[in-house]
């Protein structure tokens, strides 16, 4: 049975032996930051990985208050949240949806009516307000305080406190589909935080065809992406545009909804780099097999989960921007300073005894690691659909998801592997791949030694590395300018003589069958092990 809201989701954590409530007075300034990020590395390494979810109830400076920390962290956790045994089965339900098989007979298009049932109630429901525990209370204008809820700051040199496990909620001001994405949000005041949309996020694109839509004779002369999300411009560098046109580009507002605290498969849900014209309500209602139900906002013309413990109201105003961090980031680095949109919350609404959520970024592997590896297992049927010939695809936590992927392909022809990082490149979020190892079918990918051992012995460097240029994670700091520079991959399947290679390429080392099972049969009695 589907999560209704987060506190179902604590209580089955804590009958799943999987929550330590701390009712020692910790402080949310870098205390529990600490405290979590020891928990997410207990076991490192091990199949025990990821240590309990953490309810702290007793939070410095915040009576009352209690917050949620690594509740997906670990293997264990993730699929607890998702309710399967296997992120494996929520890939073969992907595949089944993607690619059913075509009826032939009357028989089997009767069977195929469940499916088609069951695809219509992952749809959400909007219910009334009445019925929405989110709106229990409700503080608007002078009542907005940011600073009443126990934010976190995580690392020392951060640049403030920072919300860290939001869904962000826009709509497309074209289609009006509705986008939930997770982009972390520095509190800069009671009323204000930075929204940390990147330039190729599906919110960072609403924000443009609004821009697009209002001042269309901007379009050709300067970089939209660079006042609507950060990078190469600046705050400074906006006002040298004429004020005719600034005025005409501050005049408009984007509506901005954020929810913090929602059922699991909700919150995970806006870290799925899903195609934009898919809605991650959506989603997660095929995740939880129950729609996600929604309630209008107060004061914007936005849907938000029903359920959630806090949701956030307000506006991005286009054209204006800050200087968001540093911020310690899932790279193991700090993100330095960079201009980014500005958020206004002009309501807050919240339950009665709000539970506050909030994750910790840092070195891997931590919470969100489990969040990428559910995300590359669920994925892989649809890598699959562009890219058959992938057999499987692994992003090792310590890769931070961008940095490297390996992925085994069926080689079919020559210039096969390039083939394949050409398209990871060209898939959605796949983009920001920085190092794509490509091997063959019969090598485990997630076996990183026999990865390590495939790739040195199978490459001739300067023949088998690819470079080629492209957009960057913006969190990347070696790039030669922020959001661009070069990729890296290497082709470590074998070379064929289709390919130029005209030595022989030896066989790898196996033991005959029958020997090993001779072997087997006396292992026991050589008492070695
Ligand atoms: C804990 C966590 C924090 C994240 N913070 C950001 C962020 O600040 N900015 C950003 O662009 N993406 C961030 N991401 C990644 C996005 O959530 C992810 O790319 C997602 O697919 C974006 O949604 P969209 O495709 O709807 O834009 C974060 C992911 C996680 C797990």
């Amino acid at each position: 049975m589907a999560y209704t809201d987060l506190r179902d989701w604590i209580n089955a954590l804590h009958t799943a032996g999987e929550l330590k409530r701390i009712t020692q007075q910790v402080d949310p300034v870098l205390e529990m930051a600490e405290i979590a990020d020891r928990a997410a590395k207990l076991g490192k390494g091990t199949a025990k990985a990821g240590g309990p979810a953490l309810l702290f109830e007793n939070v410095k400076g915040y009576p009352g208050a209690r917050v949620l920390m690594n509740q997906f962290g670990s293997e264990r956790r993730m699929k607890l949240a998702l309710e399967t045994n296997s992120l494996d089965d929520i890939a073969d339900r992907i595949r089944t949806l993607i690619r059913p098989e075509t009826p032939t007979s009357f028989m089997d298009k009767l069977k195929m009516l469940p499916k088609l049932a069951e695809v219509g109630s992952f749809f959400p429901k909007v219910i009334s307000a009445k019925e929405a525990p989110c709106k229990q209370v409700i503080r608007r204008g002078a009542d907005v305080n940011l600073l009443d809820l126990p934010i976190l700051k995580t690392w020392p040199q951060d640049g403030g406190r920072f919300i860290t496990l939001p869904c962000v909620v826009t709509r497309d001001p074209n289609s009006g589909k509705r986008n939930v994405g997770m982009y972390r949000m520095q509190v800069y005041d009671g009323q204000t935080t930075g929204m940390h949309w990147q330039r190729q996020k599906v919110a960072a694109e609403h924000m443009r065809e609004r821009l697009r839509a209002t001042t269309p004779d901007l379009a050709g002369n300067v970089d939209l992406m660079a006042i609507t999300s950060g990078g190469t411009a600046t705050a400074a560098s906006l006002d040298t545009l004429n004020t005719t046109t600034l005025t005409k580009i501050r005049g408009d507002r984007m509506e901005v909804a954020v929810a913090i605290g929602t059922d699991p498969a909700t919150t995970f849900s806006a870290i799925v780099p899903a195609p934009p014209d898919v809605e991650e309500y959506l989603i997660a209602g095929f995740l939880r097999q129950k729609p996600v139900e929604l309630v209008k906002a107060e004061t914007v013309d936005l849907e938000v989960p029903a359920h959630a413990e806090y949701i956030l109201e307000g506006y991005v105003q286009l054209g204006e921007l800050r200087s968001e961090g540093p911020f310690g980031d899932h790279t193991g680095f700090y993100t330095m300073q960079d201009d980014y949109p500005v958020f206004h919350v002009t309501c807050i609404t919240h339950r009665k005894d709000p539970v506050y959520a909030a994750t910790i970024v840092g070195k891997p592997p931590m919470e969100d690691a489990w969040m990428g590896k559910a995300v590359e297992r669920i994925f892989l049927p649809l890598m699959q659909l562009t890219l058959p010939e992938i057999v499987d695809v692994n992003l090792p936590p310590e890769g931070v998801f961008h940095n490297l992927m390996i992925v085994s392909i069926k080689k079919s022809y020559a210039g096969h592997a390039r083939k394949v990082m050409n398209g990871i490149w060209a898939m959605g979020q796949a983009m920001f791949t920085k190092c794509i190892i490509v091997v063959d079918e019969d090598c485990d990918v997630q076996d990183l030694a026999e990865v390590t051992l495939r790739t040195t012995n199978n490459i001739d460097p300067e023949r088998d590395i690819q470079f080629t240029l492209g957009p960057i994670d913006s969190l990347d700091h070696a790039s030669r300018l922020p959001n661009y520079g070069s990729k890296m991959g290497i082709d470590a399947t074998r070379k064929w003589p289709a390919e130029g290679f005209n030595r022989p390429w030896p066989p790898m080392l196996t033991m005959d069958a029958e020997v090993k099972s001779r072997v087997d049969a006396l292992w026991k009695k050589l008492g070695i092990e």
